[in-house]
């Protein structure tokens, strides 16, 4: 496969808008999500060198860790707990500029300052979350909240939950 889609230059924007397509074009052609999931949390990692980017899919009342890139990671988070926990039950995005100052944070890494957490929702059932850790501060704002909200509608559009 070429790997013209990652392009560590430019705004993020620029980037963004460059990989969203290219995105669409890999998960049109696959319908597994786990597969979609890893390419898509792969893609984002390189593109913007995130200190960690992955998945948890709802599984009972747990988030539970899927594909991801970067260190390793918890592996459970209960319903309401962490950022991931509260951005589920909560049904929306949340940006954590300082982690430190987020109530409850789960410190998988110290390394991770900030965080951006996106549900993934099928109709009106939340199946899992995009979790991303940066080593900076205040590193995510409202341009990656679009972006990866449309990326994690792509996912949804490929069939939601695990097949
Ligand atoms: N910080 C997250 C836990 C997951 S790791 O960052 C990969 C949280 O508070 O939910």
């Amino acid at each position: 496969m070429e790997h013209e889609y990652i392009v560590q230059s430019g705004t993020k924007e620029e980037r963004y808008s460059n990989l969203l397509p290219q995105l669409a074009a890999i998960i049109e052609g696959e319908h597994d999500t786990i597969a979609n999931m890893a390419n898509i949390s792969a893609c984002l990692h390189e593109t913007f060198r995130f200190w960690w980017t992955g998945f948890y899919r709802v599984i009972g009342s747990e988030l539970v860790l899927g594909p991801f890139q970067g260190p390793m990671a918890c592996t459970r988070i209960h319903y309401g707990r962490g950022v991931c926990g509260t951005a589920w039950k909560r049904g929306e995005t949340i940006i954590v500029p300082d982690v430190n100052l987020f109530p409850g944070h789960i410190a998988c890494s110290s390394a991770s300052r900030s965080e951006i957490v996106i549900p993934l929702r099928h109709e009106d059932e939340i199946w899992g979350v995009l979790d991303i850790d940066s080593e900076r501060l205040n590193n995510f704002d409202h341009v990656d909240r679009v972006w990866l909200e449309r990326i994690a509608a792509l996912l949804c559009g490929s069939g939601c939950g695990i097949q």
